[in-house]
Formats: structure tokens, sequence, C-alpha cells
């Protein structure tokens, strides 16, 4: 993957990047759109599929996560994706397990809440191979789905802090008509869940109606109203309501128009995301 990116780096094409686990859908699809409107048709497009054992805790769903090689290469190639790159657990992680691998990349402050206080090890695992993954694809531009927004978030302060010569784009959430954000796990739901899960996407659009409404709702009154719909209405459980800045993840007492509200909330054991500003 090296030699491929700096002969195209001679070359003067740029390369831009989405890092994957895989299973794509039409969500990784339009952040592949994005790149190469980053890169242009002359440029290089690089899609990683690689579903990275660091950031799963011991009872995630590691050796469940779904995986289609097959047709993720059928629609990358339909994509007009240049390469897909499909590193292996023993190219990433030499010696993990043996205890000679020991190098990992740690952000400390826009990782510590939301998911990072519900997974704890999750964040540490996505910058490492994260890290690991440009230094591989040396793209002048990486692409990040705004779903995982804090994810972003945190990419784009270890590329600045570890001065990273990257471009992060966040390109927005793709839903599903009835307003689901897409995500690989979506799959793991039963049909019951599948209805159910709308859930996120009604608390984000009720919460923007009620920002709408009055200039400034306390954080309590709308985490109440999300917890009442979500396990009021639902099977779901809410695993948390959060509101914060956008830009630095700092939570707010008091809701107003621009705050971000994300919201994770459990069905069974499928975890679901989602986000917006409001
Ligand atoms: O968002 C994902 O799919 C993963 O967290 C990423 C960025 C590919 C790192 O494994």
């Amino acid at each position: 993957m090296q030699r491929a990116a700096r002969t195209w780096k001679l070359g003067e094409l740029g390369i831009g990047f989405v890092p994957t686990m895989g299973y794509l859908h039409a969500g990784h699809l339009s952040l592949v759109q994005v790149a190469r409107k980053e890169v242009g048709a002359i440029g290089r497009v690089i899609v990683s599929i690689y579903v990275n054992p660091t950031q799963f805790a011991a009872h995630e769903d590691l050796s469940t996560y779904p995986r289609d090689l097959r047709r993720d290469l059928r629609l990358c190639r339909e994509a007009g994706v240049d390469a897909v790159f499909l590193p292996s657990d023993s190219a990433m992680y030499p010696g993990k397990g043996e205890g000679s691998y020991s190098t990992y990349v740690v952000e400390e402050k826009v990782s510590s809440g939301l998911e990072g206080a519900s997974r704890p090890t999750h964040f540490r695992g996505v910058t490492t191979i994260v890290a690991k993954l440009f230094n591989c694809v040396l793209p002048e531009v990486a692409v990040f789905g705004a779903k995982d927004w804090q994810q972003a978030s945190v990419i784009r302060r270890m590329c600045a802090d570890l001065n990273f010569p990257i471009k992060i784009v966040v390109a927005p959430t793709h839903r599903e008509p009835d307003g689901l954000a897409m995500s690989s796990r979506n799959v793991y739901l039963t049909a019951q869940q599948r209805l159910e899960a709308t859930v996120l996407s009604r608390c984000i659009r009720e919460c923007q109606s009620q920002v709408r409404q009055s200039r400034e709702i306390p954080v309590g009154q709308l985490v109440d109203l999300i917890r009442g719909k979500v396990e009021g209405e639902t099977s779901g459980k809410l695993d948390y309501a959060a509101f914060f800045e956008s830009n630095t993840l700092e939570p707010v007492e008091r809701v107003k128009k621009g705050t971000h509200l994300a919201l994770a909330v459990f069905f069974g054991k499928v975890r679901l995301i989602d986000n917006a500003r409001l």
C-alpha cells in the first residue's frame, strides 16, 4: 500500500481515503463520492476494509461483526474506487498477544465523554488504527461520516496534535427513508426493533422542534423527553443523551439553536447512535 501511495504521489496524484470496517452501505458510498470530489477525476480514491480488534471491548461484537467482502469489493468497483486496502491482523498488529506489539495512540480530551465514557477502550483503538492506516495510505484527504460525530472530532484533534498533513472532511449522515441513520449494525435488529429504531431520529426531530419554539431549554428537560420516548414508546434502553458544543464537545447546561445532541440506545444487545446539530 505504501509503495503504491508513494508512486501516486510522485505522479502528483492526490489520494483521498475512506477508512471503513466493511459491510458497506449507501452511507459509505457517499463518503467515496466526497473523496472523489476532493481529489478530482485523476486522483486516487482508496477505501480500507478492516475490522479493527483494538476498538472492540471483550464483551462487544468483534466476532459477529457483519462481513461480506465479495459484495464490498463489487460496490467499491461500481463506485469508482481505485484501490481497496485489506490489511491483515498480522500486518496491523504484529506480535499482538505475544507481547511484542506495544504502541497505541491516545487522545485524552475529546474522546473522554459520550462514546468514550460508555466504551472506555474504544477510541484508543480507533486513533491507533486510523494513525496506522494514514501511515499506510498516505492520503491528503480522509473522509469520515458525521454519524460518528465524536469519532470525527477525535480524529481531527489527533491530526492537529500529531501534525498529520491530512485534511479531515466530515460528510453528512446518510439515512433510510424513515429517518434511521445507516449503519452496518442495523442488520442485527429484529423486524420489531428495526421499526422502533426510528426513535433516535424522532428524538432529534422533536428536540429540533422544541429548540425552534423556545430560546433556551434546560438539558434535564430534553433528556427526560428523550428517555420518555425511548423507554416509554419502544423496547429500547437509553444509554445516553448528551448536549454539547459541536466543535469542542464541551457539555452545555442549557440547550439552544446550534447545540449538538448525541444519543445512544440499546435494542437488546444492539447499540445504535445518532446525533445532529439542533
Ligand atoms: O468508523 C469506522 O468504521 C471505524 O471506526 C474506522 C474509522 C474505520 C476505524 O476502524
